[in-house]
């Protein structure tokens, strides 16, 4: 008998849109706060003129610059401008920017100035009634999170919050999504209290990526992973963010807030909650959601914190044939601090499919090279037909997905050695997207800010998803500061020893990406 056939007609949940088709956003216009921040020069506004370039941005799109400076609208038309031409991914094109900042104002001042968000009001029903931006608008608030509230409070004071039945108003918030559970808890009750949740956007930027979604095609399309992504046969699973780079001129932001709450409670989470979902009844904000839920839901935080845990500091050390100097001498930072550049932990997921396979996460700064990937090692074949001696060199089967650099995916297993003899050794096949597609993957800026112009929510967590992180992440970073050990690693290198020695205890070593 063959197997039943399921037709998307026959799912009444599923969305039959043809999702090929490009999606332009209706009109609107854009406020960003922060404009002269980094996050903005080198991501968001190049992002904006790159939807421009691939037109996706509506006709009449208007962008909104707030900042403590003295500009006219044209010089805060050549800050956009430069930002653009350095870091665009499209090439840029004059017709293309013309149009684009035609849509451009400028409205001067800092957050708890009454007139200056009365300014702001007054500009984007301007726009409206200019520019046709029909009173939909976004604020994104790519600002320090302890300027959140304010911002919040003066865009409901303002009349800003308040769309109609035909308009909308959403708010962008960048992470961190708080510092702990309950800081986290008191941003949400803030921006709570002046947006519904549907109309906040929280940036995760790793969910915009290309691969990231290729998780998803990878095993919901295909017949060849899933039947193996479980416990008979996934030994562990290995997620890794390293930089290269050290803090750079961020130590205001990042002493006192390490390693783990930079990448682990947000991108490393986020990444092992769609590795271990199961598969959702559609691709809909609910349904993804609630999936990813149920895994951070189930993630066991480890017994023997000393054990499964490790925290490290990169010192001074040589990196692509430079001396680099160490985290405690960075401008900033005080000598004493024990703020981790480096976290590892063993996390379990406690449920059919993943009992007993663990789930290791490391993130570090200066370490040996930059990647993000997520390596599925699975079981030794349970016999192998083969002397020792012939099976010497190979290793555990492994799909790696691989996030940045470089997106694509790896399978390692072995084959034969050419030759009379029998020899068999670890060989790998890749997928590159840059060699299989013609199109380049676009920023993760691009698809989330035209998500957020769209109102499509899937790729933005929700607050449960973040308080669930938190949950998991608290317990660990109280034991850290309860000891206050952190172990210095020299620049350039894996990391500290312990995190190796965390490995070896369970009979396991790190891949070296
Ligand atoms: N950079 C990244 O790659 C990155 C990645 C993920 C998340 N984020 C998050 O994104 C946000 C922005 O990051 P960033 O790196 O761009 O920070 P940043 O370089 O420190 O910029 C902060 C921006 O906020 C403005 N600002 C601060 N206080 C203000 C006030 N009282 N009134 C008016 N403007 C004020 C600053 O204006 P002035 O120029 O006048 O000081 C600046 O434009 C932060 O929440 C950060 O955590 C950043």
């Amino acid at each position: 008998m063959s197997p039943a056939r399921v037709t998307p007609h026959e799912n009444p949940l599923r969305d039959t849109r043809d999702k090929r088709l490009p999606r332009i956003a209706g009109p609107c216009s854009l406020v960003l706060f922060g404009v002269t921040g980094d996050l903005a020069r080198k991501k968001l506004l190049p992002a904006i003129y790159d939807l421009a370039n691939r037109g996706l941005l509506p006709p009449g799109f208007s962008l909104v610059g707030f900042a403590r400076r003295d500009w006219e609208d044209q010089d805060f038309g050549k800050v956009v401008y430069e930002a653009v031409k350095e870091h665009a991914r499209t090439p840029f094109r004059d017709e293309v920017w013309r149009s684009l900042s035609e849509g451009f104002r400028f409205v001067p001042g800092v957050f708890d100035d009454d007139a200056a968000f009365d300014l702001l009001a007054e500009t984007v029903r301007e726009l409206d009634e200019q520019r046709g931006t029909g009173g939909n608008h976004a604020f994104y608030l790519s600002i320090p999170p302890g300027s959140f509230s304010t911002v919040c409070e003066q865009l409901k004071r303002s009349g800003l919050t308040a769309g109609t039945e035909e308009s909308w108003r959403r708010v962008v918030i960048e992470k961190p999504f708080g510092h702990d559970l309950s800081s986290a808890q008191e941003l949400n009750e803030i921006v709570e209290a002046v947006f519904p949740p549907d109309s906040i956007f929280r940036i995760d930027h790793y969910l915009g990526k290309e691969t990231v979604q290729n998780l998803l095609a990878l095993r919901f399309a295909n017949q060849m992973f899933e039947p193996v992504w479980n416990s008979h046969y996934v030994d562990h699973v290995q997620i890794t963010m390293a930089e290269d780079i050290g803090i750079g001129g961020r130590a205001g932001y990042y002493d006192g807030i390490g390693a783990a709450r930079d990448v682990i409670q947000n991108h490393l989470l986020q990444l092992l909650a769609l590795t271990a979902m199961e598969e959702p009844t559609s691709f809909d904000a609910d349904s993804l959601r609630a999936e990813k839920e149920k895994v951070l839901a189930a993630v066991r935080v480890p017994e023997d914190l000393a054990a499964d845990t490790v925290r490290g500091q990169y010192a001074a050390g040589w990196q692509g044939g430079e001396k680099v100097t160490g985290y405690l001498q960075e401008d900033g930072v005080a000598a004493d601090s024990t703020t981790e550049t480096y976290a590892a932990m063993r996390l379990d997921v406690a449920t059919r499919r993943w009992a007993g396979v663990p789930f290791y996460l490391r993130t570090g700064k200066r370490l040996g090279r930059r990647v993000t990937e997520i390596a599925v090692v699975f079981k030794r074949a349970p016999h192998l037909p083969f002397t020792d001696t012939e099976t010497e060199e190979l290793g555990q089967n492994a799909v790696v997905i691989r996030v940045q650099p470089d997106e694509g995916v790896t399978m390692r297993f072995g084959a034969k050695v050419p030759g009379n003899e029998m020899e068999v050794r670890d060989v790998t096949m890749d997928f590159g997207y840059g060699r299989a597609f013609t199109e380049s993957s676009p920023e993760a800026y691009e698809r989330l800010i035209l998500d957020v112009l769209l109102g499509d929510p899937p790729l933005f967590p929700r607050h449960r998803e973040v308080e669930l992180s938190w949950r998991i992440l608290d317990p660990i970073e109280e034991y850290w500061d309860r000891t206050g050990d952190v172990e210095q690693y020299p620049a350039g290198t894996w990391g500290p020893s312990a995190a190796d020695a965390m490995m070896e205890r369970d009979g396991r070593t790190w891949r070296l990406p």
